[in-house]
């Protein structure tokens, strides 16, 4: 089928003005992923029943379907291959329910997350997920890649936050696995083999959120230490101290910090610290907390942690500490573009694993700069690395972050941002065969001509 046969296809359900092709869709940005568009067809349905007949169209004619969200993964999870067709669920933004008293949000899979935080926040109520791209990341994305973001050191990932979903399969129905009820053991919990499934089992078209209380105020540091083991200090102190009131525990090695103080003309902290931190706390109630996190950093000053210390005096300044972290892609604007990577590993292996991956790089790689920062709370660890112009380049600097990884054990290639088509030769790294083969087998039971973001997660080589 060529690409006038694709739409008129489509058309004919959801109508001409929601088949996106040509130059108008030369027009769109296609996020992180350069391929989202190749495929030359763009679908934005505008309602559940409309993505169903969609999907068993599709399927009557062998046609590939690649569902998008706000297009900001970094694993390659929306690229559309030519004959694939692209399906939006941008146009799907309405919340459906909110419930504070229960404490939870159903919503359409467009909806984006900023949209959730600012439904829940009048009334005292967050979602346990906060991303960087929390602008324009939606839930229907979230769910499909069980985001975890910056707050998973205290509410988990987005499996975690996720009472309710539904979903449509591949030959069109439309599974209804909703739920607002916090506790909910009637059979299998299928949702569960969406939250993840990156676009390869269903396409999610709603979902239910857990929300959690706001603190009534928010404490936030950017710290400095000379080593990396000082740092495990003191995040084993702030276990200690704050319990579950840790929301986040960042990092960011000197490089990353450097690179992005520098673009921001940011002098917060002296640029010779060995590793910098970002450490948030929140409290609930009227209790004092203003001085808590300052008193904390204060004990760890006397006792030789750290090297250096801001505590955010005012929001202004709590957005700008979160800026140095969050705005990662500063350094490609600077760096030229880089590789970016997601592994997660046992927090002792950390500092090992950065340092010999840092040896590892400048022999193998010469020019190539390693920008590493990320959740260090969680062991989740990003790594920009570049420049990486060329395929050869690319292939170097995956031997030296996945062969330095293999020498430890109980790793992930991937901690949050998924698999894709990026990452899907090195999931073996990560599964074992016989849990990639049991995987192999749930797509085939749910999709099993393939139709759905086909090739994405797995290599279909292997
Ligand atoms: C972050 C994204 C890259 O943590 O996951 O900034
Ligand atoms: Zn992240």
């Amino acid at each position: 089928m060529d690409i006038s046969q694709v739409s008129a296809l489509f058309s004919s359900i959801i109508g001409a003005r929601n088949v996106i092709t040509g130059a108008q869709l030369a027009l769109r940005n296609t996020g992180y992923c350069a391929a989202s568009y190749d495929g030359g067809v763009l679908l934005t349905p505008g309602s559940a029943q409309e993505v169903s007949e969609i999907c068993r169209l599709a399927a009557e004619h062998g046609l590939a379907i690649v569902p998008q969200g706000g297009l900001t993964g970094l694993v390659q999870g929306t690229a559309t291959a030519p004959g694939q067709v692209a399906l939006s669920l941008e146009k799907m933004t309405r919340i459906l329910e909110f419930d504070p008293m229960q404490g939870i949000v159903t919503a359409e899979a467009g909806v984006t997350l900023q949209q959730v935080i600012d439904v829940a926040e009048p009334h005292g109520l967050a979602p346990g997920i906060d991303l960087p791209s929390r602008g324009s990341c939606t839930l229907g994305g979230i769910v499909s890649t069980n985001a975890g973001g910056i707050q998973a050191i205290r509410y988990g990932m987005a499996r975690d936050n996720i009472l309710g979903l539904e979903a449509v399969l591949a030959d069109g129905t439309l599974l209804d696995m909703n739920n607002t009820l916090l506790k909910n053991n009637a059979g299998y919990d299928l949702k569960q083999l969406f939250v993840g499934s990156e676009g390869t089992l269903g396409v999610i078209t709603k979902a239910t959120l857990r929300l959690h209380s706001r603190p009534s105020s928010v404490q936030t540091a950017l710290i400095g230490c000379d080593s990396t083991e000082q740092l495990f200090d003191v995040l084993a102190r702030a276990r200690r101290a704050f319990g579950g009131n840790l929301l986040s525990f960042e990092a960011m090695w000197p490089e990353f910090f450097t690179e992005i103080t520098t673009h921001l003309n940011n002098s917060m902290m002296s640029p010779h610290c060995g590793i910098y931190g970002v450490i948030e706390t929140g409290q609930w109630g009227d209790a004092e907390h203003e001085g808590a996190l300052t008193a904390f950093l204060g004990q760890c000053f006397e006792d030789d942690l750290l090297q250096d210390g801001v505590v955010a005096q005012s929001e202004a300044q709590r957005r700008t500490i979160w800026q140095l972290r969050e705005d990662a892609d500063l350094i490609e604007s600077r760096s030229g573009p880089c590789l970016s990577y997601d592994v997660g590993l046992r927090l002792s292996d950390i500092p090992n694993y950065v340092e010999r991956l840092q040896v590892r790089i400048a022999s193998d790689c010469p020019g190539v700069t390693c920008y590493v920062f990320g959740h260090m709370g969680d062991g989740n660890l990003h790594i920009m690395a570049g420049p990486a112009r060329d395929p050869a380049r690319h292939a170097a600097i995956d031997g030296a972050v996945y062969g330095v990884l293999q020498q430890f054990t109980g790793t992930t290639v991937s901690a949050e941002h998924g698999i894709g088509l990026e990452k899907r030769t090195h999931l073996p790294l990560s599964r074992p065969m016989a849990t990639l083969a049991a995987m192999r087998q749930l797509k085939t039971a749910f999709d099993p001509q393939s139709t759905l973001n086909p090739a994405k997660v797995f290599d279909q080589l292997a």
